[in-house]
């Protein structure tokens, strides 16, 4: 089984001798027999192991929890040396070829596929609640022409919660229902409003008799026809990348939204942590990045160069390498397979050439050989994105809509679960101790350099003729 993937419980039972690790702690010589159960150690158990009375107790150290399961969850399952994933049990190729979005949604939020009522009654829902109170598209007015509509999307989710007091209820199970309708049905309509503004065109409202991506793409695209009709081929491609991008067990935005919901805050506020953990450059904006990489490497002609400077680090091969997957993305052989049924309606884009052919080097060249770094979901995605007509910009946002089934998902599960507890982590402190407080005319002319080099910096003292202001 691989190191990184998710472990399944198999079936419990009563921990044998063999279930258990023996530790000696050596600065003291005492022995201890530590539980394994499903693969794990609790890290608490190493908090028994003292040199003394008064010590803390020994603590584990793991800064970007490469190693460390931060929660029990039954909704997405990986195994990255495989390349294998699947939500609730079902293999992502299944859904993509068979389901919906909607349908994946409620999936990741119910446990269950649902039957024809349910699936009714909830793709019903989620069309009755497309629409924003008007005060919202009054606040992405206020908004700068040029603003980055992640930066919007973020800040309209937070502010659903302002219009929705009731989801601070969250032990209120038709509270929490009603809060996963709004947000999954209200993404899209926050997104294309962002995108809009910065194009200066009015908003387009929402049009009940769509489907969930042909609505949003006539929320994004529609001018003066009486109804938008959707290119069928682009409905169901959008539907697919969305299916691709629900969910994703504990990646950095899913970790963000479980460790501010676990304050108790609203849903809205949760999610919110979500979409911002989302808008970094090694997170889902990579495909954004790709893009832009793509447009510096211009010609197949200059990718072997381009590469040589990857291998000497002077930048990073964006769209390639996952903490988790150690062989080829799964979402991005399934991407791959629908780009060209993009492009047959779009035309085609050179950068797809350059694409193909930055992968072919790559995935024949050792150092990425060795280190097990293949194309992500962000290598192909970004090139339908463009396709599509959006600008850069707009693809962490065509991320952050089908991710928000994931992370209300997630966020329910963990709600739901007797063993949260508020995220707190411990930490080494690495600082100074019981200094005694000086005095500032006692520091005059003693001013000591940052101890954050690459950090912040001390403000310039203006008395010595610093440019001020700014
Ligand atoms: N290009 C070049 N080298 C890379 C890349 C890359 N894209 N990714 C990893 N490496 C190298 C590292 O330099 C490191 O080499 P070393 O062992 O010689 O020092 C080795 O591969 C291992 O990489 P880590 O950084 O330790 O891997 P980690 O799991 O921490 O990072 C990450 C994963 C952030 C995704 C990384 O691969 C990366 O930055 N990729 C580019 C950004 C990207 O595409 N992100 C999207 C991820 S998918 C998603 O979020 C939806």
């Amino acid at each position: 089984m691989a190191e990184e993937q998710g472990q399944r419980d198999d079936g419990g039972g009563v921990a044998t001798a063999q279930d258990t690790l023996s530790v000696t702690d050596n600065r003291t010589g005492e022995s201890f027999e530590l539980e394994i159960t499903e693969g794990t150690v609790k890290a608490m158990d190493f908090r028994q192991m003292k040199v003394s009375e008064d010590d803390f107790g020994l603590m584990t150290y793991d800064p970007a929890f490469t190693n460390t399961a931060s929660c029990r969850s039954s909704i997405c399952y990986i195994d990255g040396d495989a390349g294998v994933l699947e939500y609730r049990g079902y293999p992502i190729d299944q859904l993509c070829e068979k389901s919906t979005y909607l349908e994946v949604a409620y999936l990741l939020i119910y446990g269950e596929l649902p039957t024809r009522d349910q699936l009714d009654e909830w793709v019903f829902e989620i069309t009755h609640h497309t629409y924003v109170h008007e005060n919202i598209k009054k606040f992405v007015e206020g908004f700068r022409y040029d603003a980055h509509p992640m930066g919007m999307l973020l800040a309209a989710v937070g502010a659903l919660s302002t219009f929705y007091p009731d989801a601070k209820k969250i032990d209120d199970q038709v509270e929490r229902h009603m809060a996963a309708v709004r947000m999954i049905a209200k993404m899209p309509t926050l997104a294309a409003f962002a995108y809009r503004h910065n194009l200066g065109l009015p908003y387009v409202y929402p049009d009940n008799d769509l489907s969930y991506p042909g609505n949003f793409l006539s929320m994004m695209f529609k001018m003066t026809e009486v109804q938008y009709e959707p290119d069928p081929r682009l409905e169901k491609a959008l539907d697919v990348l969305w299916i691709l991008h629900a969910d994703h067990e504990q990646n950095c935005s899913t970790n963000a939204v479980r460790a501010v919901g676990s304050s108790e805050v609203d849903p809205y506020s949760a999610v919110a942590a979500g979409v911002a953990a989302l808008y970094g450059p090694l997170h889902g904006g990579a495909n954004e990045a790709v893009l832009r990489m793509l447009e510096r490497i211009e010609s197949t002609d200059n990718i072997p160069d381009f590469l040589e400077g990857v291998k000497k680090r002077e930048e990073k091969l964006m769209g390639f390498g996952h903490r988790v997957y150690k062989n080829y993305d799964p979402r991005a052989a399934i991407i791959k397979e629908h780009v060209d049924a993009v492009f047959e309606v779009t035309g085609k884009n050179s950068k797809l050439d350059i694409a193909v052919e930055l992968e072919k080097h790559a995935l024949d060249d050792e150092y990425f050989v060795e280190r097990k770094l293949y194309p992500n979901v962000d290598f192909y995605s970004g090139l339908i994105y463009e396709a599509l007509n959006l600008p850069p910009d707009m693809f962490t946002v065509m991320f952050a809509i089908p991710r928000t089934s994931g992370w209300v998902a997630q966020w329910d599960e963990m709600e739901q679960d007797e063993e949260t507890k508020i995220a707190r982590p411990r930490q080494i402190y690495t600082g100074a101790r019981e200094r005694d407080y000086e005095d500032i005319a006692e520091r005059d002319g003693k001013a000591k350099a940052p101890n954050s080099p690459q950090g912040f910096t001390a403000p310039v003292d203006p008395s010595k003729g610093a440019p001020s202001g700014g």
